[in-house]
């Protein structure tokens, strides 16, 4: 039996993708490749060079300049990869909310998406990979041999978000985050270019009502080619 080569998982923020791309990876022993960094890591250059979110010229110069690297991780502090920036370690940098608040305005502009998708096909195309995104199986791989689209409803990934901000130690409110949650699933999914939404070939996984063992569970046999029915 042949192995999907390229596997595309999309979905909205926090719907449980890159839990599910990172066990399978390690399943198949595939790399594991987030492009959410790639739209992170811009974002979180154009902070720091100090510009304001809606010079978009600039921030499209900065997204064709800038050189980001995933590397295995050189740290065990909880992180999947080091992610650089011309050299430079951001890989928590990324997380950080106020790159959250920002990135959906810098991930909506056509020439940073043209500078990106660009580099993440080039990675796809090498094959052996789990990618996510918004875009994978629509725009990016839309040859990949399995395509899946995770989703679950706002409140259950704004509870999911929130925990995980807790865990952090951050001081959030629930309502907070559910009206961000809210907020960037309007721009990710209303936008232009590559708007979030699953490709007319995937299968479509609905999170709310399968535990994220049951997922991975049901995703390799599609893999595999094993699937009968999703339960
Ligand atoms: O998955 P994430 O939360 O790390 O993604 C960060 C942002 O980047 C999110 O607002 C959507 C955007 N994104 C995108 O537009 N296309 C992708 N392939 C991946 C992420």
């Amino acid at each position: 039996m042949k192995l999907p080569t390229t596997i595309a998982i999309d979905g909205p923020a926090a719907s449980g993708k890159s839990t599910l791309a990172k066990r399978m990876a390690e399943a198949l022993e595939y790399l594991f490749f987030d492009t959410g960094v790639m739209y992170r890591a811009i974002t979180c250059a154009a902070l720091s060079a100090g510009l304001s979110m809606d010079e978009e010229a600039k921030i499209t110069a900065l997204s064709q300049a800038a050189q980001i690297d995933v590397q295995p991780a050189s740290a065990d502090d909880g992180r999947d990869n080091d992610i650089l920036l011309d050299g430079v370690d951001i890989t928590w940098a990324i997380r950080r909310p106020e790159v959250d608040a920002n990135v959906s305005v810098v991930s909506a502009y056509p020439g940073v998406r043209a500078a990106l998708t660009a580099q993440q096909r080039r990675i796809g195309q090498r094959g052996r990979v789990v990618m996510v995104g918004r875009d994978i199986g629509t725009v990016v791989l839309p040859e990949a041999d399995l395509k899946l689209y995770l989703d679950a409803s706002v409140e259950e990934r704004a509870q999911r978000r929130y925990d995980e901000r807790l865990r952090r130690g951050d001081a959030i409110s629930l309502d907070v985050v559910l009206a961000d949650m809210r907020k960037r699933d309007e721009i990710d999914s209303t936008r232009d270019i590559a708007p979030l939404r699953p490709a007319h070939d995937a299968v479509i996984l609905d999170s709310d009502h399968m535990t994220i063992e049951q997922v991975f569970a049901y995703a390799l046999k599609l893999a595999r080619g094993e699937a009968g029915s999703a339960e």
